[in-house]
């Protein structure tokens, strides 16, 4: 692929070969990525994963710019989605749209999201018809923490109705992709099978159109906690923390640094 999919591209693989898709936030970590995505997802989780935060609701319109713009840097290949954090879109859909022009401007991204179905089934279709293709967010949506109560499971039992719902709405209102967080498998392919755009899912199941990770989470970089639908591929945190333990010893026992390491004097002659 010699230039990057649009949101119609990624809409046009539903039912095909699962979407590839990772969250990154610097432009080392876009690279890496960047051959084996799709799209690649500027997430608000950059508040917990970087910067320390407890929840995103502490993520603002200019963290998620300044991610946006370092991560477009890495990218040949991948469409890159920015999430419009909390605040910066529930007021109204004139607020939604300001902000979401100022990401795709900003930024160069190729589409935002947003979390929320039914609710904010107007919005999407605000944005939509005003040129910024959306990808929409449901099940646990975790910028409404608060009125959830918890990271748990979303949508068992009778509640699955509903989640059916916020999924038909937000299809309904243009959404190219929506991603399913933490619902149940069951659920989730029932899902994918009722509504016309790529499911993306996380804590879902491996019937969704596509999946996504927290790039942190599945490298073992970010080890705070492990959701269960968390698969670490590799434990870079640990490599790292035994990394620093060994330059630690050197430096204090002068092993490092080796000669390899120092320059060789190169006065003239004369001053010697
Ligand atoms: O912020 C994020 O990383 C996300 C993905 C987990 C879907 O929204
Ligand atoms: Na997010």
């Amino acid at each position: 692929r010699k230039t990057a999919p649009l949101p119609d591209d990624i809409r046009a693989r539903k039912g095909g070969v699962p979407i590839v898709s990772l969250t990154a936030y610097t432009t080392p970590m876009a690279q890496l990525m960047d051959a084996q995505c799709d799209f690649v997802l500027v997430g608000d989780s950059v508040g917990m994963v970087l910067h320390g935060l407890e929840s995103t609701l502490g993520v603002t319109l200019d963290m998620m710019i300044l991610h946006g713009r370092a991560v477009k840097r890495g990218l040949n290949h991948a469409m890159m989605v920015v999430d419009m954090p909390f605040g910066s879109y529930e007021e109204s859909c004139e607020q939604a749209f300001r902000n979401a022009a100022r990401i795709m401007a900003e930024t160069g991204a190729g589409a935002v999201k947003l979390e929320g179905g039914v609710g904010m089934a107007g919005t999407i279709a605000f944005l939509v018809g005003r040129g910024i293709p959306v990808m929409a967010h449901i099940g646990l949506t975790p910028q409404s923490i608060n009125t959830l109560g918890g990271y748990k499971v979303q949508g068992r039992g009778a509640a699955g109705d509903a989640l059916l719902g916020d999924a038909r709405a937000v299809a309904d209102a243009g959404a190219f992709a929506v991603v399913l967080e933490k619902v149940p498998a069951v659920l989730a392919d029932r899902v994918t099978q009722d509504i016309a755009i790529p499911t993306i899912g996380i804590g879902a199941s491996a019937g969704c159109d596509g999946q996504i990770l927290v790039v942190d989470d599945m490298l073992g970089l970010f080890t705070a906690f492990k959701p269960k639908f968390v698969k670490r591929y590799a434990t870079l945190g640990a490599q790292a923390e035994a990394a620093i333990a060994a330059y630690a010893s050197e430096v204090r026992a002068r092993a490092f640094p080796a000669p390899e390491h120092i320059f060789a004097d190169t006065q003239p002659e004369a001053l010697k």
